[in-house]
């Protein structure tokens, strides 16, 4: 099953610059440590804090993007470019990054320059369904939690493959749907997608389909929704702590329905998230 929406990104790239009717994505940068995707605990007595467990997350993904001395890498959704930093700290390689969010844009550069890495970072505003990049430009691309906001998955699935290189390994987190979708899963998970601008998500068998069908082959697939719910729980925590500020500046219902949401996701068990590893052919 797939639920994608016929809208554009127009509300992704609000949300991101921090302009809608929830003032969020600076919020959730401070609370969150610079990250903006989900955090990995090892079980339920793990109780590392949200900044070191988001890192972790990403670390698992650099691992499955196996990075080489001197490659070029996509980063295709950037966020606030700290991903980005994590990968060219720990890794001799260079970064392009992404995002429909012009402001994001400029944190990423700031916190690249800040972290002496702008010579090897750069940073751009730029849909991923149409990416300004000639073919096989690419050694490798990664995308956290950025391809549920496609409102085309296939489109950047294809746009991907043509811009990397033959053998490029792909690693993508992201949401999927485990069937059977009851009566009270496909609320929660219809109320997810309203309220963080999801407009794909389906099914891992799906997904798989849909990356063979664009020349990348599946190599591995990590199944990782017990170890990111934690974050569910301590976001909704989060933002209920600053509520007021939120409701302040914002709409109520909106902040109530986020937080709402955000807490239902943890207790969801149709919402799967995994790690995809896959190459090029
Ligand atoms: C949940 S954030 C993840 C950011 C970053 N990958 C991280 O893990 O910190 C989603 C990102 O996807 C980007 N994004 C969403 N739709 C996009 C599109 N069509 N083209 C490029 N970037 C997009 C957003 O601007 C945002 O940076």
């Amino acid at each position: 099953m797939t639920i994608e929406t016929s809208d554009g990104n127009n509300d992704v790239a609000t949300f991101y610059n921090g302009t809608g009717t929830v003032p969020l994505a600076g919020k959730l940068r401070s609370m969150w440590g610079g990250n903006l995707h989900l955090g990995y605990w090892h079980d339920t007595d793990d109780d590392t804090p949200p900044d070191v467990a988001t890192e972790r997350l990403t670390d698992l993904v650099i691992t499955c993007l196996e990075p080489k001395p001197g490659q070029r890498l996509l980063d295709i959704g950037c966020g606030v470019g700290k991903p980005a930093t994590r990968l060219l700290t720990t890794h001799p390689v260079q970064v392009v990054g992404i995002t429909i969010s012009e402001a994001q844009v400029d944190q990423a550069r700031a916190r690249a320059a800040d972290s002496g890495l702008a010579d090897r970072a750069r940073f751009e505003h730029a849909d991923a369904m149409l990416m300004p990049f000639p073919d096989a430009s690419f050694d490798g691309a990664w995308a956290l939690e950025s391809m549920f906001h496609m409102p085309d998955r296939a489109q950047v699935l294809a746009e991907t493959s043509r811009v990397l290189r033959g053998q490029s390994r792909l690693a993508i987190t992201d949401f999927v749907l485990r069937t059977p979708l009851g009566t009270a899963g496909k609320a929660v998970v219809d109320r997810m997608c309203a309220t963080f601008g999801i407009h794909s998500i389906s099914t891992l068998d799906e997904y798989v389909e849909q990356l063979g069908a664009h020349d990348f082959a599946v190599t591995n697939v990590r199944d990782i929704s017990d170890n990111v719910l934690r974050t569910g729980i301590l976001l909704a925590d989060a933002m209920e702590s600053v509520r007021e500020q939120l409701v302040a500046n914002g709409n109520a219902t909106e902040v109530d329905a986020m937080i709402n949401a955000t807490r239902e996701f943890a207790t969801t068990a149709e919402f799967g998230y995994v790690i995809i590893s896959a190459v090029r052919n």
